[in-house]
């Protein structure tokens, strides 16, 4: 397999601080080596081992992909007038979600792939190359069903979410809903899915229910996470936390209690900023989170109700500007953070052996991503031989890479 060396690096993140400065082993003039899958190689720019082919960075700086491991990517249709009356004083309940359910069910599979696609192509130009993706816009048996399958024909990080919410057909009886997720959903889905989440916030799953559904799923081999304590201090985390999800996602409103559970539990907190701006929310409590020492990971959620995000930079703004996380911990969570929310240990971080997904910065800092808001930052994502090969998208691509 041919390597690929990466040299004149201004300043390499790679998330292992036995190589570098800091949390985010930071190392300045530096080079890697890579091959189609792995890390082989990372050290001083003047000791790099020769290989196959060069690529020079031109000093600039270079991170690990980032892993955006909270997304609704399967979805037809847009919900732009929601998020205009949003801006104009209207709160998020979750009720658009069925106008989603409604648009999602009568497209082809044709058109939810090519609009899939679409946004997948964004995510991976601005440097995620690990992407999760749920399912919960169909809410019937074979539905939920078909967008696993299109999320499956991308990513291995799938999630069943069929306990999105209770469609409108199931209304007047929520109860019978939670059997059919629990019974023929999840039998027909678990085979698809490598996790299982639910909705457990107010008007959509109680605790109860939710747990209910993370019981049903874990027993049919799923592991779990949860969307928690986004609208309210709803019992969310307490109960992702009781059943070892490994994250919860959202974590908007947190008491004190939610706090040290988290901190005494392997439940990574991810934040979605995108969301909270999308829903004019508060931003969630990063610095609280982490001045406790909780995990904590960065994702887009990336769906068309709170946060049509597919910009990783714009999460990072937004947590560094209003979140108050310092630059680094932002860019960790939205990497590393991330591979730990999906419990993965190969991904999110260069040290030999990782996979070899790598993003080449047109700046020389990583800092700029944030500090350039808005701008297009990215110069070059190359993305390790494997899950993302199903989309026949592997290598080097970019503003002057060969894709
Ligand atoms: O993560 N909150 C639940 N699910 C999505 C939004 C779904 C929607 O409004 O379409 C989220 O924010
Ligand atoms: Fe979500």
């Amino acid at each position: 397999m041919a390597a690929r060396v990466i040299k004149n690096i201004g300043e390499l993140t790679t998330n292992d601080p036995s190589l570098g400065v800091g949390v985010t082993g930071r190392l300045l003039d530096a080079a890697i080596v890579i091959d189609d899958e792995h890390v082989l190689w990372v050290g001083p720019n003047g000791e790099a081992p020769a290989a196959d082919e060069m690529i020079d960075a031109r000093d600039s700086a270079v991170i690990p992909g980032f892993v955006d491991s909270h997304t609704h990517l399967v979805f037809a249709g847009e919900r732009s007038e929601e998020f205009e009356a949003r801006m104009s004083g209207a709160p998020y309940d979750g009720g658009g979600i069925a106008t989603t359910v409604a648009s999602t069910r009568s497209a082809s599979d044709a058109e939810l792939r090519r609009a899939t696609n679409e946004r997948l192509v964004s995510l991976r130009a601005g440097g995620v190359t690990t992407v999760e993706i749920k399912s919960g816009y169909a809410l019937t048996v074979e539905g939920e069903s078909r967008l696993l399958d299109i999320a499956g024909s991308i990513s291995d990080e799938v999630t069943f979410l069929g306990a999105h919410v209770v469609p409108e057909e199931y209304a007047t009886n929520r109860e019978a809903y939670v059997d059919l997720v629990c019974g023929p959903m999840l039998k027909a889905c678990a085979p698809k899915s490598k996790w299982a989440d639910v909705f457990c916030d107010r008007g959509a799953f109680d605790v109860d229910e939710s747990r209910a559904v993370l019981s049903a799923a874990r027993v049919a081999g799923l592991q779990l996470r949860v969307h928690g304590n986004q609208l309210g201090a709803t019992g969310g985390v307490a109960l992702a936390v009781e059943m070892d999800a490994a994250s919860v996602d959202h974590c908007t409103h947190l008491s004190d209690a939610d706090l040290e559970r988290l901190c005494a539990s392997t439940t990574v907190a991810t934040l979605l900023p995108g969301a909270d701006f999308s829903t004019r929310a508060d931003y969630s409590s990063a610095r609280r989170l982490l001045d406790r020492g909780a995990v904590v990971a960065l994702a887009t959620d990336c769906n068309p109700g709170t946060s049509y995000v597919t910009s990783m930079s714009f999460v990072l703004a937004i947590a560094v500007r209003d979140m108050r996380m310092d630059f680094d911990e932002a860019l960790w969570s939205a990497t590393r953070g991330g591979a730990m929310a999906l419990r993965r240990d190969d991904v999110g971080h260069l040290r030999v052996g990782a996979r070899a997904d790598v993003v080449i910065l047109d700046a020389p800092r990583a800092a700029h991503l944030a500090y350039r808001a808005g701008s297009q930052l990215v110069r070059q994502v190359i993305v390790a031989k494997g899950p993302w090969s199903k989309t026949g998208w592997y290598g080097a691509h970019g503003k002057t890479g060969d894709g």
